[in-house]
């Protein structure tokens, strides 16, 4: 059995081997001049555990050409993992006529694999578009660990995000909350913590995704105004779409923090731990 490492995940492949002692495979993957992508497996496989997102698009024929190659390295059994599952957030039709990409991705996916990991997708029912064993892995403990003794609650920036916090704060062992949101005009939106001190507390806003910062940026503004000593912010999948990171930051973030799904000098923590234990 061998690993092969997608080009959004070298990381997290190398990561992953060490823990399950599994091997890279050795792969070339480049670009033609045009940006149509190559992909050749340069060794005869019998399984294969690729590691890609979907994400952002130029991953997701590649991952697509990793499936195929592999198949044509003789790979009887292929698991995908995908640790940023792109296009999983249209998983149904708001407006009529839309396409539904979170489930045209799986269609496309189990094409040629057996099984699929995801980390934290959009919605858990997202494994329900597969045909192939679809399975869910947690990002929130790896981030949990890094966070333990450092800070005294952990919030979520919306009531979606409160399971994820409740988690958290169980592994912290700290205090936990989330904003609720009330929407005052068409434009202004109040976001308090109710029943909550927070004046003098190291905080940490954990949500699953961070991709234009507004609302990590809010609520940290929100919790420094409210006279926070430190709040740190964290998230599974960090996009950080146009500057988001010095969004945050200038809201008054200490720290910011994602794991590795989509790997920059933010991954400070690995999900390769709960992607292993479904893997074994
Ligand atoms: C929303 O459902 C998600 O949990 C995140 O809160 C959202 O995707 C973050 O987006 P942004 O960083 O653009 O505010």
């Amino acid at each position: 059995m061998k690993i092969i490492a997608g080009s959004s995940s070298p990381m997290l492949a190398k990561n992953l081997s060490e823990k399950l002692g599994i091997p890279v495979a050795d792969v070339t993957i480049k670009r033609f001049p045009d940006g149509e992508c190559y992909v050749r497996i340069n060794e005869k496989l019998d399984e294969a555990i690729i590691v890609q997102n979907t994400y952002p698009d130029k991953n997701i024929i590649e991952l697509f050409l990793l499936q195929d190659a592999a198949t044509n390295a003789g790979a009887g059994k292929i698991t995908v993992v995908i640790p940023y599952y792109g296009y999983g957030r249209q998983d149904r039709v708001f407006e009529e006529g839309e396409a539904v990409s979170s489930e045209k991705m799986a269609r496309l996916i189990e094409q040629d694999a057996e099984k699929v990991i995801l980390v934290n997708p959009h919605k858990a029912y997202i494994t329900n578009f597969f045909s192939i064993d679809a399975k869910i892995c947690d990002g929130v403990p790896s981030l949990a660990d890094y966070f333990t003794g450092k800070v005294d609650a952990v919030i979520a920036p919306d009531k979606g995000a409160l399971e994820m916090a409740k988690k958290a704060s169980g592994i912290i062992k700290c205090d936990y909350n989330y904003f609720e949101k009330t929407r005052i005009s068409g434009s202004e939106v109040k976001m308090e913590i109710k029943d909550m001190e927070v004046r003098g507390k190291k905080l940490l806003v954990l949500d699953d995704i961070i991709s234009t910062g507004g609302t990590m940026a809010k609520a940290v503004e929100m919790l420094k105004k409210q006279g926070a000593e430190e709040v740190h912010a964290a998230c599974v999948h960090g996009l950080f779409i146009n500057n988001a990171d010095e969004r945050i930051m200038n809201a008054g973030c200490s720290h910011i923090v994602s794991t590795d799904t989509i790997e920059s000098s933010y991954s400070k923590t690995s999900v390769a731990e709960e992607v292993a234990k479904l893997l074994v």
